[in-house]
């Protein structure tokens, strides 16, 4: 009873009935030789949300990881809610099921929790997860989201995964889901950027009056991004962020993590070390007011850590209209 109370103030409920913790782990960039022990300390300090993807080429390990906790006891798969991803070489509806496949013997498991497409850009299928042509830009595949949604809805059917959704995409290719004439199953998720400099306000609004729920990446504006120019803006070190944090006697990643909590939007905050795993954690201890809230949605700037501008001239590019 107490578990399933706790349970309930630290997750969203998806239309599907499934409860998705509020914070989970990040795994973008988290190396191969770090991610094992790093989702391990994730487990031990209560985190059962873990956010990973085929493009980040790791999951074997994030598997071993989860293995290792559920044969020692530490924790029931039951318990866990494990994210995946369609990588943008996979948009064919008959390549859907197979590229879930490799996530899941990868993570070793023999459902999702939640499969998501990782972008509405499909790339030429193959080997190459980048395929380009000699301008450096992504080759499109040409296939179409509802499309391949259909495939997604393939793998609820056939048991693979427990809810799908869809992350990256703009209002209008939203509504190019929900309206496909036979949609069977609606997306349960949205994955976006989302942090005080891009605060999302409409898209959120929108995904969450039609039941879709939403989930803040690269919380932490993603620091650790290969793109990173020592010019662009900083909201670890943001004063205002910090002065808030200190308030509460928290840490600025802190604040930057609870701000969406407050929202009612999942947020996954990457880490591979063991002590900002634990304090990225701590967040259901302290509230915002409702001013601290206002101020930080002030903060807006409308700007993106992944921008994915290498694929702006691609058909299905997101991020050229308002939202
Ligand atoms: N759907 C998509 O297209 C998409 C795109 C981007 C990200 N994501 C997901 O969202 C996750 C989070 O986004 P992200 O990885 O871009 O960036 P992020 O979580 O905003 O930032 C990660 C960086 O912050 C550092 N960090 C973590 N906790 C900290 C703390 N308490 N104090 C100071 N620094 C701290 C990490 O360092 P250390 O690891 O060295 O500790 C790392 O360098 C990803 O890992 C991925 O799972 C999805
Ligand atoms: C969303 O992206 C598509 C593909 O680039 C574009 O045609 C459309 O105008 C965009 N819509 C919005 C509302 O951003």
């Amino acid at each position: 009873m107490l578990v399933l109370l706790r349970a309930m103030a630290t997750s969203v409920q998806l239309y599907t009935g499934a409860l998705m913790p509020l914070v989970g782990l990040g795994t973008w960039k988290s190396p191969p030789g770090k991610v094992r022990e790093a989702v391990k300390a994730a487990v031990d300090v209560g985190y059962r949300h873990f956010d990973c993807a085929y493009v980040y080429q790791n999951e074997n390990e994030v598997g071993m990881g989860l293995q290792e906790k559920i044969q020692e006891g530490g924790v029931k798969r039951e318990d866990l809610f494990v994210v995946s991803k369609l990588w943008n070489t996979f948009h064919d509806k008959s390549l859907v099921k197979a590229a879930c496949q490799k996530s899941l013997s990868a993570l070793k498991l023999d459902y999702l929790d939640l499969y998501l497409i990782h972008w509405p850009l499909g790339f030429k299928a193959g080997e190459d997860l980048f395929p380009s042509n000699d301008k450096g830009e992504p080759i499109s595949s040409g296939t179409k989201i509802e499309d391949t949604w259909e495939g997604m809805e393939e793998l609820v059917d056939a048991g693979l995964v427990k809810a799908i959704g869809i992350s990256n995409f703009n209002r209008s290719q939203i509504d190019r889901i929900l309206n496909k004439p036979g949609l069977r199953h609606k997306p349960a998720n949205h994955q976006v950027e989302c942090h005080p400099y891009l605060t999302q306000e409409k898209l959120i609004g929108y995904c969450q009056s039609h039941g879709i729920s939403v989930t803040a990446y690269s919380p932490l504006g993603s620091p650790d991004r290969p793109w990173a120019k020592p010019e662009d803006p900083s909201l670890l070190e943001d004063p205002k962020i910090q002065a808030i944090a200190s308030k509460h006697k928290k840490t600025a990643a802190q604040v930057l993590i609870r701000f969406h909590i407050q929202r009612k939007v999942i947020v996954i905050p990457k880490s591979v070390t063991p002590t900002r795993i634990a304090e990225n954690f701590k967040v259901f201890d302290f509230e915002l007011t409702k001013e601290e809230m206002a101020e930080i949605l002030s903060f807006n700037r409308d700007w993106r850590a992944c921008a994915m501008l290498p694929c702006k001239n691609h058909e299905e590019f997101p991020f050229s209209a308002e939202y």
